[in-house]
């Protein structure tokens, strides 16, 4: 694809992950996968296949058995855990199906949370831009409330705020819709769609929702650990009008 010369937000170099020692679990058999930036990728496949693997590899939330992840230019390999948590903090936001808000804590609070754990703290600016996207996916009256206090697609759309919080160049989002009825899970996309196109943040996506995926711009299947088909919806939509 061309991007300018823009180099991937991430790269995996055949990417293998085992659980477990000796045969034990190969749950990626060498991944050969890149995000360019900006790109909205919608990863789908059967349950156990490897998509969350895939996603915490690609995360750096975890090390691979073999092969290497490249994100943002860095190799991961050479870096220690210190090194990799500052490399995700600065450059990846997560969302996972279940939101993991703390019901200590407002609204707010809790979207400001990775950038509060941080050493120094926030700035003033980064208060304002959290406040901007709260308002943004329609919890502005919703700041000082807590968690439990919001409907689930509302404590979802804070767990995505949070995501963003450090202006993140990559989303990765695990079956963020899988715990939203099928309303509730089509706002929530189309607001992380949004987010996409307005500040050119790269998504990954999984979801088991076939409609959802088909709204992305590119479309990922794992199967047994491989990347079994990786194609682009936009061109394949075209020569599907074209026939
Ligand atoms: N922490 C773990 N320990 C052992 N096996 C695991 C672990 N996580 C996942 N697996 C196994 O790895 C394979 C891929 O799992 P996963 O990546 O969770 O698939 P998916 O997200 O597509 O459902 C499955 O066989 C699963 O049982
Ligand atoms: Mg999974």
């Amino acid at each position: 694809m061309d991007n300018n010369g823009a180099i991937p937000v991430v790269q995996t170099v055949n990417l293998a992950k085992r659980y477990g020692e000796g045969v034990g679990t190969w749950a990626l058999r060498g991944v050969n996968f890149s995000v360019e930036p900006g790109e909205f990728t919608a990863v789908v496949g059967a349950s156990g296949s490897g998509k969350s693997t895939m996603l915490n590899m690609i995360g750096a939330l975890d090390r691979p058995t073999s092969g290497d992840v490249i994100i943002n230019g860095k190799h991961t390999s050479t870096l220690n855990d210190e090194g990799l948590a500052a490399l995700r903090g600065d450059t990846i936001g997560f969302i996972f199906q279940f939101h993991y808000l703390l019901n200590e804590f407002s609204v707010l609070e809790n979207a400001m949370m990775p950038l509060s754990i941080r050493k120094g703290g926030a700035s003033r600016d980064e208060l304002e831009w959290v406040k901007h996207l709260l308002a943004k996916v329609g919890l502005a009256d919703k700041m000082k409330a807590r968690p439990t206090q919001l409907s689930g697609g509302q404590q979802q759309r804070a767990a995505i705020v949070r995501a963003l919080a450090n202006q993140p160049k990559l989303i990765l989002a695990d079956e963020p819709t899988g715990n939203l009825d099928s309303q509730n899970g089509a706002l929530v996309f189309d607001m992380l769609r949004e987010l996409n196109s307005q500040f050119g943040i790269a998504f990954v996506l999984v979801t088991h929702d076939d409609r959802l995926a088909q709204e992305a711009e590119r479309i990922v299947m794992v199967e047994d650990g491989h990347i079994v088909a990786d194609y682009d919806v936009v061109k394949v939509e075209e020569e599907f009008k074209s026939v």
